[in-house]
């Protein structure tokens, strides 16, 4: 009789530890799952971060304005991220062959990357600028020629170089980032750099010592960054409605403002 009492107290303690754990279960999958029933896996995010002020290393940190912008986006979309430091050239084989979810790092959006790519709607607008010692005579694009330009390798600043010096010209010093390009400069290896406005603008600004200037050549062609993606990307919808959203409501103004000093101009995003 007793061994009995023992026998049903334990079967029903079994049973209510069983209830008690589905419970539990029923409430997590609840919370987790909030409002929208979406899975949001965390999100492996890809950079070259020798592009200062967009993104460059502060000791192991990165920080930059297009960290700041995916931090921004990524919390309204609701995903959980790792950003890595890969380099460039890694970075489109690791979105190419869907390793990474996003790649950020000042990417301009063109037809050719678009090929193998998907984009956000653009974040940041762009234009290349020149990069030359002070007493250069160097004043427009024109006055590339017959001059010997560093960019870093497989960038827009690359394609213009090309558009003024012609394709595979030696005079063309390519580097697999854009710190190095300037290095080549400083030592007298090179008369230019061609790179994003806001880098070569930030380097002058920053190393007055270096005795720099910036040269702009209006007949460059505008560019917008973008969020790259792998092809048929699943997030592409969740993404853009973010970056509108930042847009919007004022946080895409107040980061720019915390970082250049000035207004951004909206009107070009929003297009
Ligand atoms: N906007 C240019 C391009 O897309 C240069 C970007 C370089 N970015 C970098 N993090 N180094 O080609």
């Amino acid at each position: 009789m007793k061994k009995k009492t023992l026998k049903a107290t334990l079967f029903s303690l079994v049973i209510g530890l069983l209830m008690l754990v589905s419970a539990c279960g029923a409430t997590e999958k609840a919370t987790s799952g909030g409002t929208d029933s979406k899975e949001k896996q965390k999100l492996r995010v890809v950079t070259d971060a020798a592009y200062a002020p967009m993104e460059s290393m502060d000791g192991d940190k990165i920080v930059g304005f297009d960290v700041d912008v995916l931090d921004a986006v990524l919390k309204e979309a609701g995903y959980d991220y790792e950003l890595v430091h890969v380099g460039w050239d890694p970075l489109f084989v690791e979105l190419k062959s869907k390793r990474a979810d996003i790649g950020i790092s000042s990417i301009t959006i063109d037809e050719d990357r678009k090929q193998t790519y998907d984009f956000s709607v653009p974040y940041f607008e762009s234009i290349n600028k020149i990069l030359v010692p002070e007493d250069s005579g160097i004043q427009s694009g024109a006055d590339l020629k017959g001059k010997t330009i560093a960019v870093q390798n497989g960038t827009t600043g690359q394609a213009v170089a090309e558009g003024i010096l012609g394709k595979n010209n030696k005079d063309i010093k390519k580097f697999e980032n854009n710190v190095l390009a300037i290095m080549e400069l400083l030592k007298g290896g090179a008369d230019a750099v061609v790179a994003d406005n806001a880098v070569v603008e930030e380097y002058v600004k920053n190393n007055p010592n270096k005795k720099l200037k910036v040269v702009t050549d209006s007949s460059f062609p505008s560019e917008f960054y973008g969020m790259m993606l792998p092809k048929g990307s699943k997030i592409k919808e969740d993404i853009d409605k973010a970056i509108k959203k930042v847009v919007e409501n004022g946080t895409y103004a107040n980061m720019y403002k915390k970082v250049f000093g000035s207004e951004p101009d909206l009107k070009e995003l929003e297009k």
